[in-house]
């Protein structure tokens, strides 16, 4: 938390915001106070193959203080999932209302559920009284409307919740268009719960702009502003370490492809991974399209690095 009181939440982002980059990501950069991590899927037979709650185990997770996240909707396999969490030793957990993807969304899972504002009713019903800790709800404003939201707000303000969570987009929006600050303004002041603010904040200003619109709130998430920058949660803490940013970054992504090496067995897995976070902070380089190019059409371990290191050679400037 800063002195100012605000505490910044790093987003899930499934194929990015892994246990690795995590940890990763804490070891060279500061100011992220927590994270929700990457949502795991309920299974209706029950069953818990260990590889699906590894992220989030607590004993590889002492970095960053982590929220595991749950997507489904059927409350007694979401029961069995969150006790095994809580049992682990979990606090809170999350409840995936927002994912935006039609896949998932026409199965009335993620934002395919805030249609449905009574069987979100039933479902928090059941499962609050049966789960032994906290839950919180991270949604959008809606799956098709922005007004989906209003009729849902009652429906949660008679259960207990940690926080909400709220991004102020449809689902059927994905991330077109801007994210809605008058609504979220609205719903902010229709709800007794504490909302927490996610959406588009990439930079300092547009931090500052939903910070002097919403001095209540003092819970921020960010994701895509952290891949694409990850100097911002130091720059919002007003937090001075060393200038030399890529020096910084070179090594972040040197130890990010070193840990993920470890783990992935082909090279295009690998490179695969590592490009996803070029599309982020590769942009936030100016003049560099044509090095970038470079980084994206590498074939091999070995290409990929040569590009990396060469990128880096032209001392591309960052921001
Ligand atoms: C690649 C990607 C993966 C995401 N995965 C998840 C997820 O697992 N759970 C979730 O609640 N939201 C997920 N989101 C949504 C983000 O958590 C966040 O709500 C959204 O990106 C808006 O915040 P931002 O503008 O700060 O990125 C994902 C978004 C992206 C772009």
């Amino acid at each position: 938390m800063t002195k100012d009181g605000i505490t910044i939440i790093l987003a899930p982002l499934q194929g990015y915001t892994d246990l690795t980059f995590r940890n990763v990501f804490s070891d060279h950069f500061s100011g992220v106070d927590e994270a929700v991590a990457p949502f795991i899927s309920t299974m209706g037979q029950m069953r818990l193959k260990p590889s699906r709650i590894k992220d989030v185990a607590p004993e590889n997770n002492k970095k960053l203080f982590i929220i595991p996240q749950i997507l489904g909707n059927v409350a007694k396999d979401f029961i069995f999932l969150a006790d095994h969490l809580y049992e682990m030793g979990h606090k809170k957990i999350n409840w995936n209302l927002g994912c935006p993807h039609s896949k998932i969304a026409n199965k009335m899972r993620g934002s395919g559920l805030l249609m449905y504002p009574d069987k979100i009713d039933a479902f928090l019903e059941n499962v609050l009284p049966k789960i032994s800790n906290t839950l919180s709800i991270k949604l959008r404003l809606g799956r098709k409307s922005k007004n989906e939201i209003f009729n849902l707000l009652p429906v949660l303000d008679k259960y207990p919740l940690d926080e909400i969570i709220l991004h102020p987009r449809t689902g059927i929006q994905m991330y077109e268009g801007t994210a809605d600050h008058d609504v979220f303004e609205k719903a902010m002041d229709l709800s007794r719960h504490r909302l927490t603010y996610n959406g588009d904040i990439t930079d300092l200003k547009s931090f500052h702009i939903v910070q002097n619109k919403f001095p209540d709130i003092k819970r921020f998430m960010l994701g895509r502003g952290l891949l694409s920058n990850p100097f911002l949660a130091e720059d919002i803490n007003h937090i001075l370490i060393d200038k030399n940013k890529n020096d910084r970054l070179k090594k972040f992504h040197d130890d990010l492809f070193d840990n993920y090496q470890a783990i992935f067995s082909g090279p295009a897995h690998l490179t695969g991974r590592m490009k996803g976070f070029w599309r982020y902070l590769g942009p936030s380089f100016k003049d560099s399209k044509k090095q970038l190019k470079k980084i994206f059409k590498a074939d091999s371990i070995t290409k990929y690095q040569d590009s990396i290191n060469s990128f880096f050679e032209t001392k591309p400037e960052f921001n």
